[in-house]
């Protein structure tokens, strides 16, 4: 390892925190990455997510941002699509609908140009749907969290990064041995201090048998998503605010499957494999910016970047960029004359 290299602690081993940090050890040579989490793969809310690259909105954050969060997304994770690495790194290329009851504005979805092959669905592909006004016809991407993850972590050693299980209950115990912090703590942030505006929405989700499904369905007014993946089909969901129940509910789940039989009669022949929650981590703005904190004689900065609410995957390699810019800016405003 470089003796001269600047130690950067990564809190968090979600999509976030593991995407951050690979992005760092591999742009700026000169940082020793380390990774601190309490949860590791398969025990994160990542790990729970469908995965489909779909925006969630932000309603604090321009519109311009949250595009191009997401066009750096879904065009990196296209090229890992286009890449020998696609199978370990369980990411593919989905088509399928997003329908809706209600007529909503005429114009295209900002997101409509970053997705391929967007279209207003036609008649004849509505026909299936007769409760349905209109509908969205695209092909996007799919992310299989717990496969990214590990691929993640492998890519984040070759790099020279490192993986710890820690819990971390303040950043007095990081500021001796680390130059610069990244809190990528998800609804952890929370607790670890005093960020109120940060709450979480529960999600549930089932994974039923049902391989031959090979299109989503999204119902883009309720809550309801049927979502083909490589060894199942997830089938979707809740969004419960505040609630930070962490078991499976039996209401949630029959409601979930009676829903999804509506919009796709043949999932009624499926096999449920699993039930799972997770906890999104949510804001009105997920938070992404530097600040300062001091301790004794040592200022560290910090770089923030959580709060992912429900479009965490969607978005996590553009936040990973600018997260890792800030820690470019933060070896510069410690070291003036260092060249990256
Ligand atoms: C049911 C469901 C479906 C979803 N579907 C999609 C989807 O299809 N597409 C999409 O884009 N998004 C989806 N999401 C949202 C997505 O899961 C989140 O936005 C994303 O996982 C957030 O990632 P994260 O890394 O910030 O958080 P997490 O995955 O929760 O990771 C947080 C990390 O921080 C660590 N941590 C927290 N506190 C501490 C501490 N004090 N000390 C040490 N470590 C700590 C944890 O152990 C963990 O490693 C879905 C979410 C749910 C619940
Ligand atoms: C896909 O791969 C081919 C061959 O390597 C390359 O020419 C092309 O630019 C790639 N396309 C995308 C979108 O990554
Ligand atoms: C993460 O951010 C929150 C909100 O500012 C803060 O309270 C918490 O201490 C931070 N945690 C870490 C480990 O960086």
């Amino acid at each position: 390892m470089n003796t001269n290299a600047h130690p950067v602690a990564v809190v968090g081993a979600g999509v976030i925190g593991l995407s951050t940090a690979v992005c760092i050890a591999e742009s700026i040579p000169s940082c020793a990455v380390t990774v601190l989490a309490e949860h590791f793969t398969p025990d994160t809310t990542s790990d729970v997510a469908a995965g489909i690259l779909l925006p969630h909105p932000f309603p604090e954050t321009p519109l311009h941002k949250q595009r191009c969060w997401f066009k750096d997304t879904f065009d990196h994770l296209l090229s890992i699509c286009n890449s020998t690495d696609a199978a370990e790194a369980g990411v593919f290329l989905l088509s399928g609908w997003q329908v809706f009851q209600e007529t909503p504005s005429t114009k295209d979805p900002y997101w409509s140009t970053v997705v391929l092959g967007f279209h207003m669905m036609t008649d004849a592909e509505l026909q299936r749907f007769p409760k349905y006004k209109f509908g969205q016809s695209f092909t996007t991407i799919k992310c299989e969290c717990s496969k990214y993850l590990l691929w993640l972590e492998k890519r984040l050693k070759n790099a020279g990064g490192q993986l710890h299980t820690e819990k971390i209950t303040g950043f007095e115990q990081l500021t001796s041995s680390y130059d610069i912090i990244v809190n990528c703590s998800g609804l952890g942030s929370r607790d670890l201090a005093d960020d109120q505006s940060l709450y979480p929405v529960r999600g549930q989700i089932l994974r039923v048998h049902a391989p031959w499904l090979k299109h989503f369905i999204r119902d883009g007014n309720g809550h309801t998503y049927i979502f083909p993946g490589i060894h199942s089909v997830t089938l979707g969901g809740t969004r419960q605010k505040h609630n930070w129940e962490m078991s499976v509910d039996e209401a949630d789940s029959s409601g979930i499957f009676e829903r999804c039989c509506e919009l796709e009669p043949s999932l009624k022949k499926s096999q449920v494999c699993s039930k799972l929650v997770g906890l999104r981590p949510t804001r009105n703005s997920l938070r992404l910016e530097r600040e300062f904190f001091v301790h004794g004689n040592r200022q560290v900065p910090i770089i923030h970047n959580y709060g992912h609410g429900g479009g965490g995957i969607s978005i996590h390699w553009g936040t990973a960029l600018e997260a890792t810019q800030l820690v470019k800016e933060s070896i510069n405003w410690r070291n003036p004359t260092s060249k990256l």
